[in-house]
């Protein structure tokens, strides 16, 4: 019990200690630099000014007109890949008006010049529910990837931009340390997760 007590007591003089540097008095009982209000933020400007333009730092989002624009590399295999033409007007996508369907539907391709939305767009992963006596429960095996292919694009897959996003120009200070591995070239810029979707979960 004493031990406890020692050691709580121990903790506690170390969290006053380093709470210490948090004053107003500027003064520092051990050493450790403040962090001032001003340098919180990443942007390095005054934020309770009103007299500065930050309007026109802001990022600016691509102004390439689809069919111009250059695709970007995928964040990792098979990841969602990103808009890379201006989306103006686009937005928001509704029930009644999906403007991306209009180029990326595989039907219409071949006169827009767009990527075809892939098959796995068209393909439902969720297995039924069953009611088994009083209970409900999915009707699959543990680890068995449920894959059942759809006539019309699946409403999991309708509101595009939830997974596909336009890119601005934006310089942040923090540094990515992700490594990308990509097993070949063409999945640098292209997807083929129908064809594997079940690697490394069925066996
Ligand atoms: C006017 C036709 C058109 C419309 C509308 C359109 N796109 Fe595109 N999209 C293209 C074309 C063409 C490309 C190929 C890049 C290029 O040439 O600009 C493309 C590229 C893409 C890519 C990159 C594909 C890849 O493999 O890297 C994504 C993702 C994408 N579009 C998503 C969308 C989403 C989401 C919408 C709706 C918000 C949309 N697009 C609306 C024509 C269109
Ligand atoms: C739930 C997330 C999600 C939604 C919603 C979604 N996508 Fe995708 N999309 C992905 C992922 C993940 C990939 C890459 C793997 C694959 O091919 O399925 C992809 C790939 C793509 C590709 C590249 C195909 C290729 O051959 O390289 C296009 C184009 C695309 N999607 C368009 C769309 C459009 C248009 C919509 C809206 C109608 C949409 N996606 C909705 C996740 C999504």
């Amino acid at each position: 019990m004493i031990k406890k007590v020692l050691i709580f007591g121990f903790v506690a003089t170390l969290m006053f200690s380093s709470c210490g540097g948090g004053d107003n008095s500027g003064e520092n009982t051990n050493n450790v630099k403040s962090v001032d209000e001003e340098t919180l933020g990443l942007i390095k400007s005054d934020v309770q000014s009103d007299n500065e333009n930050l309007l026109g730092a802001m990022p600016q989002y691509s102004t390439k007109a689809p069919g111009t624009a250059e695709k970007i590399e995928r964040s990792f295999e098979n990841a969602p890949p990103m808009i890379p033409h201006m989306t103006d007007g686009f937005f928001p996508i509704t029930k009644d008006n999906n403007i991306c369907l209009t180029c990326h539907m595989p039907d219409k391709v071949a006169s827009t010049g767009a990527v075809a939305i892939p098959p796995t767009h068209f393909t439902d992963y969720r297995p039924k529910v069953v009611k088994v006596g009083d209970k409900y429960s999915v009707d699959a095996e543990e680890g068995e990837v449920v894959s059942t292919k759809l006539s019309n694009l699946s409403a999991a897959r309708f509101n595009c931009s939830q997974c596909h996003v336009p890119q601005a120009n934006v310089t942040v200070d923090i540094k990515n340390t992700f490594d990308r591995v990509f097993r070949n070239e063409a999945s640098k810029t292209g997807s083929n997760l129908n064809d594997n979707i079940k690697e490394g979960v069925e066996k």
